[in-house]
């Protein structure tokens, strides 16, 4: 058996079934070696994959990873351009790697504010992995928390306004299913790295009663060892959601 697995049994730990991470630093990783910043995305997207694989290993369900937010758009057009060819060769592996290993991906985010070619290849992946049993695996691209709320709100309005719905059936369950993350449980665990101790705009909704774990790691050296301690730090935490 695999030794993480081993550990997981032996100290009985709880592996958290939905499991949210603000993948960060890939930046700095690759200042540190005098490398372009590109260099350490490049890096940070074969970390994500080791660590799907782990994760589903170890036990989890559930994987939602910020890979670009609406406020990355700032950066320099440079990098932005980087970053958005690294997303599309990256969603075409995906197709390849997630019907072979039963993956379900989903991408959630602001899709119009996309280019076409990868609005396509997202409609690809998740076509060709919609009937998948394994790891549900979910993407965060130009996404924001905020614009994600100001979606849902506006789809809200022009369903009252088309009378498809009164004020009064405004629950929060119905604000769930307009939301992105439709159907995912909320995230128990969030990681993020780099040492920044933040949200970021990353399911301000989603996370209300979720534990956080913050190390200072750099998302490129994030490893199964790293995932195994922030489930440790899961694991001593007590969850009352306002009970007592
Ligand atoms: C996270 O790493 C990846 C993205 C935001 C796309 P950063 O690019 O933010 O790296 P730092 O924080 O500058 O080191
Ligand atoms: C959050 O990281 C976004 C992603 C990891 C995709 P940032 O590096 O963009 O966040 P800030 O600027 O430190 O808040
Ligand atoms: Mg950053």
């Amino acid at each position: 058996m695999d030794t993480i697995r081993k550990i997981i049994r032996e100290e009985n730990l709880k592996v958290p079934k939905h499991v949210a991470i603000i993948m960060d630093g890939n930046g700095r990783w690759a200042k540190k070696r005098n490398k372009p910043r590109n260099f350490g995305h490049v890096q940070g997207a074969k970390t994500v994959e080791q660590i799907i694989e782990d994760g589903y290993n170890m036990g989890i369900e559930y994987i939602t990873v910020y890979a670009f937010s609406t406020e990355n758009w700032k950066r320099s057009s440079e990098e932005v351009g980087a970053l958005m060819r690294l997303l599309q060769k990256y969603l075409i592996d995906c197709i390849e790697r997630s019907t072979k290993n039963n993956m379900k991906v989903r991408v959630i985010g602001d899709k119009t504010g996309l280019d076409s070619k990868i609005v396509s290849k997202i409609n690809e992946l998740e076509e060709a992995t919609k009937d998948a049993t394994g790891l549900k695996f979910t993407i965060a691209i130009n996404y924001g928390g905020r614009d994600e709320i100001r979606r849902a709100v506006s789809r809200i309005a022009e369903d009252v306004r088309d009378c498809k719905l009164e004020p009064k059936d405004i629950t929060e369950d119905l604000i769930n299913n307009y939301l992105d993350t439709a159907g995912l449980p909320d995230p128990d665990l969030m990681i993020r790295t780099s040492g920044e101790e933040r949200l970021s705009n990353f399911l301000p909704w989603q996370l209300a009663y979720t534990e956080f774990y913050f190390t200072d790691v750099l998302w490129p050296d994030f490893t199964k060892e790293d995932l195994l301690k922030a489930i440790r730090y899961y694991n001593g935490r007590d969850r009352r959601f306002g009970g007592v």
